[in-house]
């Protein structure tokens, strides 16, 4: 008989309302080693017990004396004071297993019950819990120091948050510092300002920070992005028109230069402007003066420009589709925003401040954060930067109602990316395997010896035997020139 030492013996208490059975539980349970600590009878003297002694395990009946059953009397005591239960009843229909389940019970034994049955189902519950506990109470110390030690604040006053209606969150010593250059491009306030960096890294944003920042705060922030209009409609956008100047002009417009005026133009993915375009522009910051389509007056006007882009303007210039003495203009200060995966100091607070944000938005509790998940965010190279990290917390958040967020919970493509080329090549459906490789290469090192074999086996450091076996391996034959 497998007995529990007494210095290990665990406090179980029996709720059953029939004494022949529960003093034969008593025995079989004393004989194996457990400290039957009670025998009760009802559902209310069990919460009581619960409360009062320090209990390992409970063994419950599911008809029970008084007013609440077994069921309703393990939900309250697992919920409230966390100890394992096991049912031990004479039902077992389907009705009855299913409402229990969802108790989660740590075992269910059909009466008459088997002793060996009742002892290997309680050790197995008394294991299950103690790993519960240990692993519980290892996840309560990590959230808790997690919560000690990131305190994160924005990184702009309150005062220009609002005005840009953006918080802005990061810790990293680039963002630090793409903040202190839009600081300084705010003070001067005619500096045409060029803003690069990947989708998503906070081109907008650095761009309104420039601008709310400014003597222009008070006039307007004109976002414009040339690829988004037509090509017919976009001079008569950007320059206005006077009634009548072509057909369906029936009023006078101004147009985003003149709404700019003392104010900013944000000119968005700037590479994308028609060429066109790009000689007028061109002429209206050089002369600072416009005329409307159809129109006789120029306009003086005054506006800085901060264009952003996500490409290799310069890359463009050499296809003909920007002109170079256009970007002069405009990059007379330049500001870089490094792609997140460049700044990982970025990823805890930015996440840690969504997930408040979202669960908010969402109307939900704000879960906590396993620490583990922020170390395996940072092997992540979101491609889609700060707005992809956006979306899988909002995605997470909408079907996850835990407690704690985990790893698990996000549906993230490919945490450790192939490299670029190599994912091309995939695509291509290249063979990569190696052996393919050996037979490029051999081919690659005939031609170059002229398919000489002997000159061919010395430039790959083999012996000329070996060369041939390879050579008949791979079926390669041999061409003469
Ligand atoms: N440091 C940050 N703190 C908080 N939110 C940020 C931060 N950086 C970017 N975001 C958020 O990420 C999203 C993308 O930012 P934004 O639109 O400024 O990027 P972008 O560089 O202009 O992208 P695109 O090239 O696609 O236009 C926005 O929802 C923005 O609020
Ligand atoms: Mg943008």
């Amino acid at each position: 008989m497998i007995k529990r030492k007494i210095m290990e013996q665990k406090k179980i208490l029996i709720v059953e309302d029939e004494v022949i059975i529960a003093d034969d539980l008593k025995n079989c349970l004393s004989n194996f080693g457990y400290n039957v600590c009670d025998i009760v009878s009802s559902g209310e003297e069990a919460i009581i017990k619960a409360a009062e002694s320090n209990l390992d395990l409970i063994l419950m009946d599911i008809v029970l004396n008084g007013e609440i059953d077994g069921i309703t009397t393990a939900r309250h005591i697992y919920d409230t004071y966390h100890i394992p239960i096991i049912y031990i009843t004479a039902y077992s229909g389907n009705d009855i297993l299913s409402k229990a389940i969802k108790t989660n019970p740590f075992g269910y034994i059909i009466k008459p019950f088997k002793e060996r049955e009742l002892y290997s189902t309680i050790e197995l519950a008394l294991k299950k819990y103690l790993k519960e506990k240990r692993i519980s109470s290892k996840y309560k110390r990590a959230v808790k120091r997690y919560r000690q030690t990131k305190k994160f604040s924005s990184l702009i006053s309150e005062e220009l948050e609002k005005l840009i209606q953006n918080e802005v969150v990061g810790q990293s010593e680039q963002i630090t510092n793409v903040l202190k250059q839009a600081m300084t491009a705010a003070k001067y306030k005619n500096t045409n300002v060029m803003i690069v960096g990947e989708s998503g890294t906070g081109k907008e944003i650095v761009a309104r920070i420039i601008h709310y920042a400014s003597e222009r705060k008070e006039n307007y922030f004109c976002v414009v992005n040339s690829s988004a209009i037509p090509e017919t409609l976009i001079e008569s956008e950007f320059f206005g028109h006077v009634r009548g100047a072509f057909t369906g002009a029936l009023n006078n417009k101004k147009g985003f230069l003149e709404i700019a005026d003392k104010g900013t133009l944000f000119l968005d993915e700037i590479a994308d402007m028609p060429i066109r375009l790009q000689a007028k522009l061109l002429r209206v910051i050089e002369d600072k003066k416009i005329t409307r389509i159809g129109g006789q007056k120029q306009l003086a006007v005054d506006f800085r420009i901060i264009s952003a882009t996500n490409k290799d303007i310069f890359k463009l210039v050499q296809d003909n589709k920007f002109r170079l003495d256009l970007i002069h203009r405009l990059n007379t200060m330049v500001i870089k925003i490094p792609p997140l995966r460049e700044r990982q100091d970025d990823i805890e607070p930015l996440f840690a401040y969504y997930v408040k944000k979202i669960s908010l938005e969402l109307k939900k509790p704000v879960p906590d954060i396993d620490p583990t998940l922020i170390n395996n965010l940072k092997n992540y190279e979101f491609p889609g930067n700060v707005r992809e990290l956006k979306n899988i917390v909002e995605n997470a958040l909408i079907h996850c109602n835990k407690p704690v967020l985990e790893f698990s919970d996000f549906s993230i493509p490919n945490l450790f990316p192939v490299k670029k080329e190599l994912e091309e090549d995939i695509k291509k459906n290249e063979d990569l395997s190696l052996e393919n490789m050996e037979i490029q290469h051999l081919r690659k090192v005939l031609e170059i010896a002229g398919f000489n074999q002997t000159r061919a086996a010395g430039l790959l450091k083999i012996s000329r035997d070996s060369l041939i076996r390879r050579l008949k391996k791979y079926k390669i034959k041999i061409r003469k020139y």
